[in-house]
Order: C-alpha cells, then sequence, then structure tokens
C-alpha cells in the first residue's frame, strides 16, 4: 500500500516535528490539538522552523508556501478519515493513548495504518484498543525530528508484515535511516541511553560534579553533540520520567528507578526547555 495522505495526532514538539518532515516530503498532513490555542502554538513553530530554513537559504520562498501548503489543522478526529496512515504523538499516557486508537479506529477506512510515536509504552496494548492491532506499530522519532536521522520501527507480535513493509518505505521515504525493533519497553535506543541519562542525573543529585562539568564530560570526552543534562531539557523532564517510571514498572528491576530529584523536579514544574527551567535556566538568553 502507497501512503499519500499522512495524520499526525499531537502538534507539540514531537507531533510538530513530524507533521514537518512529512510535509517536507511531499506528503499532504493533516494534525490535530486538543483546541485551537494548541493547534496555532504548534503550527507557528513548524512554520518558524521553515522560514529558519528560508532565510539560511535551505529552502526557496515557493517550496516553504508549498509545504505549508500540505498541512492542515484540525482540533476534530473525524478529520483523520481519509487519511492512509496516522501517527500519534499525544503525551505518554496510556489511557489516553487507548482512547485516540479506538477513536481513530472508528473514523479511519478499514485498511488505514495507524503508528505511535510512544518511546515507552507497550505497542501491543495500544494496538489491542483496535480492532485492526494487524495494521498498528510503533514509530518512534527522535527530538528534533527535522534533524534526527533515525526512526525505530516497533513491530508487535500481531503487526503484519504487510504493515511493517508499508511503514518501512514511508520512514526511508522520510530521509530517515530505519532500525527494527521488537515490542519491548523502550525499545533499541532508550534501552540503551536511559541508563546514561539516570547516572547522570544522580552524580548530579549527589553532587559529585557540576551539572557543566557532567555535561562537558560526554561532549569532550565521548563527542556527543549535547551533554545528558541539557539533552534532558531538550527532550523534557516529565517525558523522561514518564519512560523511566514505565520501564520500572515492566522491569521491576530498581537500575530503572528515576532519580528522586527528577520526580521533584518534574512536581515543581521545572520540564527543561518546554517550561523554561530544567537542569539550566532558559529564561534568560
Ligand atoms: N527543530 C528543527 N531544526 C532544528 C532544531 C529544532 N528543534 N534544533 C536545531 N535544529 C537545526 C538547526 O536549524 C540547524 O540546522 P542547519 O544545519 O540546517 O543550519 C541544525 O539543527 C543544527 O542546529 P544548531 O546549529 O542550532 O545547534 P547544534 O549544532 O548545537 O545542534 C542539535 C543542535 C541538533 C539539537 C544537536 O545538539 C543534537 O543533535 N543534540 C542531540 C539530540 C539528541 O540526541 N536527540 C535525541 C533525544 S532522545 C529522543 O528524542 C527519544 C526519546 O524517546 C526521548
Amino acid at each position: 500500500m502507497a501512503i499519500k495522505k499522512v495524520g499526525v495526532v499531537g502538534c507539540g514538539i514531537m507531533g510538530g516535528g513530524i507533521a514537518q518532515v512529512c510535509a517536507q516530503s511531499g506528503y499532504e498532513v493533516t494534525i490535530s490539538e486538543i483546541n485551537d490555542d494548541l493547534l496555532n502554538k504548534g503550527m507557528k513553530v513548524i512554520k518558524g522552523n521553515l522560514a529558519k530554513s528560508v532565510e539560511k537559504g535551505k529552502l526557496s520562498k515557493e517550496e516553504e508556501a508549498a509545504i505549508v501548503g500540505r498541512l492542515k489543522g484540525t482540533t476534530k478526529i473525524e478529520d483523520f478519515g481519509d487519511r492512509d496512515l496516522v501517527i500519534e504523538a499525544a503525551v505518554e499516557n496510556m489511557g489516553l493513548k487507548k482512547k485516540i486508537f479506538a477513536d481513530l479506529d472508528r473514523v479511519c477506512a478499514p485498511g488505514a495504518i495507524m503508528a505511535t510515536n510512544t518511546s515507552c509504552l507497550c505497542v501491543t496494548e495500544i494496538a489491542m484498543a483496535t480492532k485492526r492491532p494487524d495494521k498498528v506499530l510503533g514509530m518512534h522519532f527522535f527530538n528534533p525530528v527535522p534533524v534526527m536521522k533515525l526512526l525505530e520501527i516497533v513491530t508487535t507480535i500481531v503487526s503484519s508484515q504487510e504493515t511493517f513493509n508499508t511503514a518501512k518505505s514511508f520512514g526511508q521515504s522520510l530521509g530517515k535511516v530505519v532500525v527494527i525493533a521488537k515490542d519491548t519497553p523502550a525499545f533499541i535506543a532508550n534501552r540503551i541511553a536511559v541508563p546514561m541519562f539516570i547516572e547522570a542525573m544522580k552524580v548530579y543529585e549527589e553532587g559529585l560534579a557540576t551539572k557543566e562539568d557532567i555535561d562537558n564530560a560526554m561532549v569532550y570526552g565521548y563527542n556527543h553533540p549535547m551533554g545528558p543534562l541539557a539533552l534532558a531539557d531538550l527532550v523534557g523532564l516529565d517525558t523522561l520520567l514518564y519512560v523511566y517510571d514505565s520501564m520500572y514498572q515492566e522491569f521491576k528491576d530498581p537500575k530503572w528507578a528515576p532519580p528522586l530529584l527528577l520526580k521533584r523536579m518534574v512536581t515543581a514544574g521545572h520540564l527543561g526547555r518546554k517550561s523554561g527551567k530544567g537542569f539550566y535556566d532558559y529564561t534568560k538568553k
């Protein structure tokens, strides 16, 4: 099956990035949010990214207009009725995701594929909220989506080979490097990276080094583009807490337990760049 029309549920950091990349790759995209304010905010970010590319001479004004023309915002799930593929990028909450998938199942054409961008939740459980679990899989993008080349496609014991083949071709058409992961907690990349984030937070929590030195150690010692604490702020501390909590719940191994400091920061509303404050302060230029 060839994908032509794409839907994206959620116009936050990830959903907006996914919609932008799809529209840039020539797909017609419908993107939804729960209200007009969030939709307008998300669309503004996408348009701002495209305008920056024009300023840098990476896109022409005509290409920018064509990409924007392929993006349509909505607050109604019914508008996904004609989509070939819908990618869900709502917050990491199983109850919410199951409701979204049940609703999509009701409105989407029988052949449509549905994917979740979850970074930690069980894809099989999400698939079973629909009457088409063979057409559901994980498509896990990385932040910032327009820049990061990786796409993890998460297959389940009920997803079909045909669904996987279509998702893989689609991912490659976006210019992504596709890796195949089984439906296990945090898949491949996060399963390997999470212990590093947790240790970085513990080293900071225990007062063993400053946040700058922790980040510099990984930037200059391991050539990472940014240190783990700065990256945690970029991804969002609430998102990381969901990931660690769900890994801890699944494995029941203290190795995956979220650091106390992370819990306290999220409780205090220190969510990283999106709230202006995380390990670093983003309120001052
Ligand atoms: N959206 C779109 N484009 C962006 C962007 C964003 N949010 N942030 C940066 N860019 C683009 C810039 O426009 C720039 O593009 P050009 O090369 O075309 O000019 C390019 O990225 C480089 O940006 P900068 O020069 O501003 O800054 P930089 O060189 O320091 O790179 C970075 C910034 C791309 C974020 C880089 O630091 C990086 O790669 N960091 C690591 C990111 C990472 O590891 N992401 C994975 C997070 S984990 C995850 O997402 C999975 C999960 O489940 C939680």
